[in-house]
Protein backbone atom coordinates (compact mmCIF):
# COMPACT_ATOMS: atom_id res chain seq x y z
CA UNK A 1 0.00 0.00 0.00
CA UNK A 2 1.65 3.49 -0.87
CA UNK A 3 2.11 6.38 1.47
CA UNK A 4 -0.88 9.05 1.56
CA UNK A 5 0.44 12.44 0.56
CA UNK A 6 -0.29 13.96 3.29
CA UNK A 7 1.71 11.45 5.41
CA UNK A 8 4.78 11.93 2.69
CA UNK A 9 4.96 15.60 3.71
CA UNK A 10 5.15 14.78 7.56
CA UNK A 11 7.68 12.84 6.95
CA UNK A 12 9.90 15.66 5.80
CA UNK A 13 9.26 17.83 8.03
CA UNK A 14 11.49 18.43 11.24
CA UNK A 15 10.44 15.92 13.67
CA UNK A 16 9.12 16.77 17.06
CA UNK A 17 12.40 16.30 19.37
CA UNK A 18 11.94 15.50 23.10
CA UNK A 19 13.61 17.09 25.82
CA UNK A 20 13.54 16.28 29.27
CA UNK A 21 14.18 20.32 30.27
CA UNK A 22 12.26 23.35 29.18
CA UNK A 23 13.07 25.51 25.81
CA UNK A 24 12.92 29.23 26.77
CA UNK A 25 13.39 30.31 23.23
CA UNK A 26 15.19 29.06 19.77
CA UNK A 27 17.17 31.81 19.01
CA UNK A 28 18.44 30.78 15.62
CA UNK A 29 16.03 28.97 13.80
CA UNK A 30 17.29 25.52 11.14
CA UNK A 31 16.35 27.26 8.29
CA UNK A 32 18.32 30.27 9.07
CA UNK A 33 21.48 28.00 9.91
CA UNK A 34 21.44 26.46 6.68
CA UNK A 35 21.50 29.50 4.52
CA UNK A 36 23.94 30.96 6.40
CA UNK A 37 26.19 27.56 6.33
CA UNK A 38 25.71 28.25 2.55
CA UNK A 39 27.27 31.95 2.62
CA UNK A 40 29.46 31.33 4.51
CA UNK A 41 30.64 28.13 2.17
CA UNK A 42 30.56 30.72 0.27
CA UNK A 43 33.17 32.94 1.06
CA UNK A 44 35.43 30.10 2.43
CA UNK A 45 35.80 28.55 -1.82
CA UNK A 46 35.98 32.21 -2.53
CA UNK A 47 39.13 32.72 -0.01
CA UNK A 48 41.02 29.32 -0.50
CA UNK A 49 40.66 29.25 -4.48
CA UNK A 50 43.66 27.89 -5.58
CA UNK A 51 44.09 25.84 -2.78
CA UNK A 52 43.51 22.72 -0.97
CA UNK A 53 42.87 23.95 2.57
CA UNK A 54 42.32 21.95 5.93
CA UNK A 55 39.17 22.16 7.86
CA UNK A 56 39.66 21.38 11.20
CA UNK A 57 36.94 20.69 13.52
CA UNK A 58 36.96 20.99 16.86
CA UNK A 59 34.91 17.97 18.56
CA UNK A 60 32.42 17.52 19.64
CA UNK A 61 30.67 20.54 19.39
CA UNK A 62 32.16 21.70 15.98
CA UNK A 63 31.14 18.46 14.22
CA UNK A 64 27.70 19.18 12.86
CA UNK A 65 28.93 22.68 11.57
CA UNK A 66 31.76 21.21 10.08
CA UNK A 67 29.72 18.67 8.47
CA UNK A 68 26.75 20.83 6.56
CA UNK A 69 29.66 23.48 6.13
CA UNK A 70 32.29 20.99 3.94
CA UNK A 71 29.25 20.44 1.59
CA UNK A 72 28.40 24.24 1.18
CA UNK A 73 32.61 24.31 0.42
CA UNK A 74 32.57 23.92 -3.06
CA UNK A 75 36.34 23.61 -3.79
CA UNK A 76 38.43 20.67 -3.07
CA UNK A 77 39.55 20.32 0.40
CA UNK A 78 40.73 17.90 3.42
CA UNK A 79 39.35 17.47 6.64
CA UNK A 80 40.82 16.35 10.24
CA UNK A 81 39.33 16.26 13.81
CA UNK A 82 40.83 17.41 17.18
CA UNK A 83 39.04 17.19 20.50
CA UNK A 84 39.52 19.59 23.12
CA UNK A 85 37.44 20.10 26.48
CA UNK A 86 37.32 22.80 29.18
CA UNK A 87 33.34 22.63 30.07
CA UNK A 88 33.09 19.66 31.43
CA UNK A 89 29.23 19.36 30.24
CA UNK A 90 28.41 22.27 31.86
CA UNK A 91 27.53 25.83 31.44
CA UNK A 92 30.70 27.46 32.67
CA UNK A 93 34.09 27.44 31.24
CA UNK A 94 36.23 25.70 33.48
CA UNK A 95 39.47 27.96 32.36
CA UNK A 96 41.23 25.03 31.60
CA UNK A 97 41.62 23.57 28.39
CA UNK A 98 42.59 20.06 27.73
CA UNK A 99 43.78 18.34 24.14
CA UNK A 100 41.73 15.25 24.27
CA UNK A 101 43.10 14.10 21.26
CA UNK A 102 45.08 15.36 18.38
CA UNK A 103 45.18 15.73 14.43
CA UNK A 104 46.20 12.85 12.49
CA UNK A 105 47.64 14.83 9.29
CA UNK A 106 50.53 17.18 9.67
CA UNK A 107 49.35 20.99 8.81
CA UNK A 108 53.33 22.00 8.49
CA UNK A 109 52.75 24.68 4.87
CA UNK A 110 48.76 23.26 4.88
CA UNK A 111 46.58 26.87 5.00
CA UNK A 112 44.25 25.33 7.78
CA UNK A 113 40.88 26.81 8.45
CA UNK A 114 39.71 25.99 12.39
CA UNK A 115 36.02 25.21 12.40
CA UNK A 116 34.53 26.03 15.80
CA UNK A 117 30.48 25.91 16.94
CA UNK A 118 30.88 28.87 19.69
CA UNK A 119 33.60 31.32 20.91
CA UNK A 120 32.59 32.49 23.93
CA UNK A 121 35.37 33.08 26.78
CA UNK A 122 38.19 32.26 23.77
CA UNK A 123 40.33 30.46 25.74
CA UNK A 124 39.82 27.18 24.21
CA UNK A 125 40.41 29.66 20.45
CA UNK A 126 43.44 31.08 22.14
CA UNK A 127 44.91 27.43 23.33
CA UNK A 128 43.95 25.96 20.07
CA UNK A 129 45.92 28.75 17.56
CA UNK A 130 49.21 28.52 19.91
CA UNK A 131 49.23 24.64 19.76
CA UNK A 132 48.68 25.16 15.51
CA UNK A 133 51.00 27.81 15.21
CA UNK A 134 54.40 25.93 16.18
CA UNK A 135 53.18 23.58 13.48
CA UNK A 136 54.11 26.17 11.12
CA UNK A 137 51.13 26.03 8.87
CA UNK A 138 51.04 28.07 5.55
CA UNK A 139 48.10 30.27 7.02
CA UNK A 140 45.82 29.84 10.23
CA UNK A 141 42.15 30.93 9.84
CA UNK A 142 39.06 30.69 12.15
CA UNK A 143 35.54 30.17 11.57
CA UNK A 144 33.02 30.05 14.06
CA UNK A 145 29.21 29.32 13.69
CA UNK A 146 28.22 31.80 16.81
CA UNK A 147 30.45 34.84 18.55
CA UNK A 148 29.44 35.19 21.77
CA UNK A 149 31.42 38.48 22.08
CA UNK A 150 29.65 39.91 25.62
CA UNK A 151 31.73 36.82 27.09
CA UNK A 152 35.12 37.52 25.96
CA UNK A 153 37.77 36.97 28.32
CA UNK A 154 40.86 36.74 25.76
CA UNK A 155 41.40 38.30 22.46
CA UNK A 156 40.77 36.28 19.63
CA UNK A 157 40.59 37.16 15.64
CA UNK A 158 37.65 35.31 13.95
CA UNK A 159 37.82 35.48 10.21
CA UNK A 160 34.28 34.00 9.55
CA UNK A 161 31.65 34.35 11.56
CA UNK A 162 27.95 33.20 11.35
CA UNK A 163 26.34 34.86 13.94
CA UNK A 164 26.92 37.17 16.80
CA UNK A 165 24.81 36.03 19.90
CA UNK A 166 23.89 37.16 23.20
CA UNK A 167 25.73 36.32 26.75
CA UNK A 168 23.29 33.28 27.01
CA UNK A 169 23.93 29.64 27.38
CA UNK A 170 22.84 28.18 23.79
CA UNK A 171 22.59 24.73 22.90
CA UNK A 172 22.15 22.95 19.62
CA UNK A 173 23.57 22.10 16.05
CA UNK A 174 26.18 20.40 18.35
CA UNK A 175 26.10 22.44 21.43
CA UNK A 176 25.45 20.47 24.63
CA UNK A 177 24.43 20.90 27.58
CA UNK A 178 25.08 17.83 29.99
CA UNK A 179 26.26 15.98 26.53
CA UNK A 180 22.91 16.24 25.57
CA UNK A 181 20.60 18.26 22.71
CA UNK A 182 23.68 18.38 20.03
CA UNK A 183 20.86 16.66 17.89
CA UNK A 184 18.87 19.71 18.01
CA UNK A 185 18.43 21.08 14.11
CA UNK A 186 18.27 24.32 15.55
CA UNK A 187 20.06 26.82 18.23
CA UNK A 188 18.13 27.37 21.18
CA UNK A 189 18.14 29.36 25.08
CA UNK A 190 17.49 26.44 27.74
CA UNK A 191 15.49 27.24 30.95
CA UNK A 192 17.95 26.42 33.59
C1 LIG B 1 32.79 24.33 23.66
C2 LIG B 1 32.78 24.75 22.20
C3 LIG B 1 34.08 25.47 22.02
C4 LIG B 1 34.36 26.03 23.39
C5 LIG B 1 34.16 27.51 23.37
O1 LIG B 1 33.48 23.13 23.81
O2 LIG B 1 32.66 23.64 21.35
O3 LIG B 1 35.12 24.58 21.63
O4 LIG B 1 33.46 25.40 24.30
O5 LIG B 1 34.22 28.07 24.67
P1 LIG B 1 35.29 29.12 25.14
O6 LIG B 1 35.41 30.18 24.08
O7 LIG B 1 34.69 29.68 26.43
O8 LIG B 1 36.58 28.42 25.42
P2 LIG B 1 33.40 22.21 25.14
O9 LIG B 1 34.62 22.43 25.97
O10 LIG B 1 32.07 22.42 25.81
O11 LIG B 1 33.48 20.75 24.53
P3 LIG B 1 32.47 20.03 23.49
O12 LIG B 1 32.67 20.71 22.15
O13 LIG B 1 32.92 18.62 23.48
O14 LIG B 1 31.06 20.21 24.01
Amino acid sequence: MSTPRSQVSQLSEIPEYELDVTMRRVLIPADELAARVRELGREISDTYRGSVPLLVSVLKGGVVFLTDLMRAVTIPHHIDFLQLSSYAGGTMSSGTVRLLSDLGTNIGGRDVLIVEDIVDTGLTLRYLLKQLEIRQPRSLRVCTLLNKQSARQVDVSLDFVGFDIPNEFVVGYGLDYEEKYRNLPYIGVLDL
